[in-house]
């Protein structure tokens, strides 16, 4: 583990000067977040759906039932973008409405929402960018085992084609999945996330299967590529620090680290499994359950890693009382305070953790370039009467973390691209509508959009880095 101090923080002119001119800058947003529209054009039930018609599973009672209602708003949220002078909106595809069954056949009326989106992007200048998986499996394939069942990733290749060769003639950046460890882990351990099942073993094995559903789809989209185009997959990923050097503290950042960063990059770039994972597994009789070949499709060369960052946390490997093995001696993992002021979703706010996290991968994981495909911060948002927020909190979250990634960049780490999270509030899963995240204000009332000064800090800066 890496563990090199780095500096905090650069000024807003050294953040601008660190930048080069042809940074890509974006947003980004996921289909059941935002769209709404759950029933028309031939969609069906995802994960998503159901998970929120569970009693107590979503605050407030949630759902995604209206959402964004982006579905018939599009055209006037793409504009919502053009004006923030953006180059690229990273979007992704909902599986029901293009493959309503999980199989079968392309819904045409479902796919013509995403052609219509595509073509209005290029036509405001701005480049589309797809993320076929973010998180809404359809229940089909979940009652047919989700997944922990190995036939969920050649479902997800066939879906990923159906999208790939309707959209590729216009879309130049794909990208697999969003987040895996969240649908494995949040989605079958915690049960935090749909489908709510908290199942350890399924859990692993839901993570090989989601990185095999991603190389074969990798596998076929760059056989298949009528061009050049960048295809790769999106990691949420941190830095865990050990809460001291005491052995148990430096086990328990080391397992925590490898939970939830190297168990994914590791196969996608090197094409084998962490062995220290593997062990840790092991001694919770646990395997992988890996066939052959498939490391090989996992790690097809990808052209881009998006990474998404949020937070770091701090590690120890004792209890309250000292110990160091739970009742079943299993070693203690717990996490400890940095004390950093939080965001309203009580994260701490470590910048300093991005840039280390940066630097690491691309020591770690050479010539694989990085792209932030998410970044950003909810806070207690007050609009006034004009629907207007004045967000020095978000506003100051993006600026640490938008020099965090400079600082990384000055410290040799090969990263291209920056886009927040998210373009406007929206339904923010188990939380529901309570927590924003938005550049943009939303009254879920009326629908009515009105940039918060976070929005109007983010073009400024924009500018000003194409201009230097
Ligand atoms: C990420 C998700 C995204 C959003 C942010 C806050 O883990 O990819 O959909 O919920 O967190």
């Amino acid at each position: 583990m890496n563990t090199t101090t780095v500096p905090t923080t650069l000024s807003e002119q050294q953040l601008i000067a660190g930048l080069p001119a042809g940074f890509r800058w974006g947003v980004a947003t996921s289909a059941y977040q935002i769209e709404g529209a759950i029933d028309v054009d031939g969609r069906t039930p995802s994960i998503w759906d159901t998970f929120c018609r569970v009693p107590g599973a979503i605050d407030n009672g949630d759902t995604g039932d209206i959402a964004c209602e982006h579905y018939t708003r599009m055209p006037a949220d793409v504009a919502l973008i053009k004006d923030l002078g953006l180059d690229t909106y990273r979007f992704s595809v909902s599986w029901t409405r293009i493959q309503p069954h999980g199989t079968g056949p392309v819904n045409p009326a479902g796919l013509a929402f995403y052609d219509r989106l595509v073509d209005e992007l290029l036509a405001q200048g701005i480049d589309p960018w797809v993320t076929l998986y973010h998180w809404d499996l359809p229940q089909e394939l979940e009652d047919a085992g989700g997944w922990p069942v190995r036939d969920t990733a050649y479902r997800f290749a066939d879906y990923s084609m159906l999208v790939f060769d309707a959209l590729s003639d216009r879309v130049d950046t794909w990208t697999t999945l969003n987040e895996p460890w969240c649908s494995a882990m949040l989605g079958y351990a915690y049960g935090a996330h749909a489908p709510g099942r908290q199942e350890f073993p399924a859990a692993v094995s839901a993570v090989h299967h989601l990185l095999l559903g991603h190389g074969l789809a990798t596998e076929r989209m760059r056989e298949a590529a009528p061009r050049k185009l960048d295809i790769g997959i999106t990691l949420n990923a941190a830095t865990a620090y050990p809460a001291s050097d005491a052995e148990p503290d430096l086990e328990a950042a080391r397992r925590a680290d490898g939970m939830g960063a190297r168990l994914y990059l590791d196969p996608l770039v090197h094409g084998r499994y962490p062995a220290d994972v593997i062990d840790d597994l092991a001694a919770q009789g646990i395997e992988i359950p890996v066939q052959e070949g498939d490391l090989a499709s996992i790690s097809t060369p990808i052209d881009v890693l998006g990474i998404n960052y949020y937070f770091s946390q701090k590690f120890t490997g004792f209890d309250e009382n000292g110990r160091t093995t739970d009742d079943d001696g299993l070693p203690i993992s717990r996490t400890l305070p940095l004390n950093k002021p939080r965001t309203a979703m009580d994260w701490e706010i470590v910048p300093e953790g991005f840039t280390e996290l940066l630097v690491r991968l691309s020591r770690e994981y050479p010539g694989v370039p990085l792209v932030i495909t998410e970044n950003g911060a909810a806070f207690d948002d007050e609009a006034d009467a004009s629907g207007f927020v004045a967000d020095d909190d978000r506003t100051a979250y993006l600026s640490a973390h938008l020099a965090a990634v400079a600082a990384a960049r000055q410290q040799g780490a090969d990263v291209r691209g920056y886009f927040a999270w998210s373009l406007m509030d929206n339904f923010e899963w188990s939380y529901g509508y309570a927590k924003r995240f938005g550049l943009v204000h939303v009254d879920y009332d009326t629908q009515v959009r009105t940039p918060k000064q976070s929005a109007l800090w983010y073009r400024d800066t924009i500018r000003k880095v194409r201009g230097h």
